[in-house]
């Protein structure tokens, strides 16, 4: 048995430490594993497959008894090799993009989309856009999917998922004369509101701006953003006590928690009238 051998180490992995939702995440995961007894060693994967390949493998290699896997570039084939190593356990949430079977916690994505979509109507936007990240993962794509089924003519605009990426849709988002913007995670309208800034524009005068993710800034930014609120927090505690269970009992079946979305009403969708 695996007693005796434990290292009572967990490692996590996520793709950009810098945006707030990873870090609330892994704090989250981080208390939640230090009640039961374990430590965490933490890796930034950068979006870069290579990067967090190398990061598992190192895991791997100092004995790290289980995985906690919010990271979107790495392959199937590649995560299968290394967990294959010692048979250590994996939980996969959030940027999920791998289909391998395991324990597995998620946010109610569709919903999210389709609220926000919903909010957007009752406000009276019809000419609408969203944002979308280029390397859009299973959870986001989800998302964009409940917004289309209110939305099904709106505009489509790829970008990176970052603030920078935000900012650089705005030229177009005013070329278009868009009304309302949906923008696929919180960094994405932070980015948006620079731009509006930098030509001279106000949200929600010029345009309403909703986000996705709920994260601390957006109650500080002016005006208060409109988001769907994601139980980030949460989020991380639960994926932390899969591993916590499935570590003590190796052989139950697999479980998939779904935890619900709100939107949390702020300043930054105008009603048009
Ligand atoms: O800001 C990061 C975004 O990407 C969040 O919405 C999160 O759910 C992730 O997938």
């Amino acid at each position: 048995q695996m007693v005796g051998k434990q290292s009572k180490t967990i490692g996590i992995l996520v793709p950009e430490i810098t945006n707030s939702f990873f870090s609330t995440l892994v704090k989250g995961i981080e208390e939640e594993l230090l009640h039961s007894g374990y430590i965490s060693m933490l890796c930034n994967g950068g979006f870069n497959g290579a990067k967090e390949e190398k990061a598992l493998l190192e895991l791997a290699q100092r004995g790290v008894d289980g995985f906690i896997i919010a990271s979107p570039s790495i392959s199937d084939e590649v995560l299968k090799e290394i967990l294959q190593i010692k048979k250590r356990p994996v939980i996969v949430l959030d940027q999920k993009t791998t289909v391998e079977r395991s324990d597995e916690v998620a946010t109610d994505d569709f919903n999210g989309g389709l609220l926000a979509a919903q909010y957007l109507k009752k406000m009276g936007h019809t000419k609408v856009a969203v944002v979308v990240p280029d390397l859009a993962t299973v959870n986001i794509m989800h998302r964009l999917q409940g917004f289309l089924v209110e939305f099904p003519q709106a505009l489509q605009l790829k970008t990176e998922l970052s603030k920078n990426g935000g900012q650089a849709v705005v030229a177009e988002l005013l070329d278009q004369k868009i009304e309302a913007v949906f923008a696929l995670s919180d960094e994405l309208a932070f980015g948006i509101y620079l731009g509006m800034r930098q030509n001279d524009k106000s949200v929600p005068d010029d345009l309403s701006v909703i986000g996705y993710d709920d994260v601390e800034m957006c109650r500080y930014v002016t005006p208060a953003l409109t988001t769907v609120a994601q139980p980030i927090y949460e989020l991380g505690k639960q994926a932390a006590d899969l591993m916590v269970k499935r570590l003590a009992d190796p052989t139950s079946p697999y479980v998939k928690r779904i935890l619900p979305v709100e939107l949390a009403i702020r300043g930054s969708v105008k009603v048009k009238i």
